[in-house]
């Protein structure tokens, strides 16, 4: 008798059993008193002598691997559909918790002081973070010569250049004053938040893309007292009604007169520690009176309206209000800090 078509027919005929039943009757048919191997087994004695001992090992090798079989699909049947659509929808079990994600913590700071600002009345516009030399310096009063036009302080595009100069990624929200004050007349409110970049090596305090807000006022009889109110609601705002509010004169191309604005050191009130280097104060923004030739650029006219203007880095704000000493946390994008705000 030959072993292996029994083998082969075994193996096709198990595979589409599907009940306990079935199982059991296969079993008969080949492990049973008369079944297939019983069968093999008896006809071991009819053997040439020195054929039974090979022939009886693969017999027994085929009983082997037939139990296997059988126990492994009694198992498969046990646990198999029947059983599964049966107890799938376990109602007892706890749900599988989703974890909810929040806003990034800049993202939190910008809605923050953009909130204040829409509260006095400003709206918030959206720039380009792709720009022209005319948005980025020229119409801002940024001479030819200034350093900040250099291709080590400015990242340019590779395209041609447009009837406003070479295309660049920006390198300061100023730009916004420049597109919203050619699109529309006075009076203007205006706040714009975004990103800007610059090719500065990353460290501790610098990276090559951050995030401005910049603000600005535009109207008959704006003065510097209204710079100096917006300012100091919007600092005691995010820093504490406590904190104290200094200007001190600067340079700006695009306001005169300019100044930056200080904020009492919110460590140590004051006193002089090592977060503000001993100074006592802490600078937040830069800001000024818009200068006239920026209202030439964009087609005001100089001798009827005055504005304010003011810009800052959000990055900053945000490390000195939550005392970060690292940048480069805001962009790692790991939990462990993102998890605390
Ligand atoms: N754009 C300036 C910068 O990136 C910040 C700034 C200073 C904005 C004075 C202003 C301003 O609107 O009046 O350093």
């Amino acid at each position: 008798m030959d072993i292996e078509p029994i083998r082969q027919t075994l193996d096709s005929e198990i595979q589409s059993v599907k009940t306990l039943q079935e199982l059991e009757d296969l079993r008969v048919k080949y492990l049973g008193r008369k079944g297939a191997i019983a069968q093999l087994t008896g006809s071991i004695p009819a053997l040439a002598p020195q054929d039974r001992g090979p022939f009886g090992r693969q017999v027994n090798d085929l009983k082997n691997r037939a139990l296997s079989l059988f126990e492994e699909k009694q198992k498969q049947i046990s646990a198999g559909p029947q059983e599964e659509s049966r107890w799938s929808l376990d109602i007892s079990l706890p749900g599988i918790a989703q974890e909810l994600g929040h806003k990034h913590p800049l993202t939190q700071v910008i809605e923050e002081i953009c909130g204040m600002f829409k509260r006095m009345g400003f709206s918030i516009v959206d720039g380009n973070e792709v720009e022209t030399e005319y948005s980025n310096f020229t119409g801002l009063n940024i001479p030819l010569e200034h350093p900040s036009r250099e291709a080590f302080d400015t990242f340019y595009i590779s395209l041609p250049p447009t009837k406003e100069g070479k295309l660049l990624l920006r390198s300061q929200t100023s730009t916004v004053q420049i597109r919203a004050m050619k699109s529309q007349k006075p009076p203007l409110a205006v706040v714009a938040p975004g990103r800007v970049y610059r090719p500065d090596a990353v460290d501790a305090s610098h990276s090559f893309m951050f995030h401005q807000i910049e603000g600005f006022i535009v109207d008959e009889n704006i003065t510097f007292s209204d710079l100096k109110g917006t300012l100091e609601f919007f600092a005691k705002g995010i820093f504490g009604q406590d904190i104290k509010m200094r200007f001190r004169p600067h340079f700006f191309p695009f306001t005169e007169p300019s100044a930056e604005v200080d904020i009492s050191c919110i460590i140590c009130r004051g006193k002089g520690c090592s977060v503000c280097g001993r100074k006592g104060w802490l600078e937040i923004l830069g800001s000024g009176m818009i200068h006239p030739n920026v209202f030439k650029n964009v087609g005001y006219d100089a001798g009827k309206y005055t504005g304010f203007a003011f810009g800052m880095g959000v990055e900053r704000i945000a490390m000195l209000k939550y005392g970060i000493n690292d940048i480069r946390l805001f962009f790692e994008n790991d939990l462990r800090f993102l998890k605390q705000f």
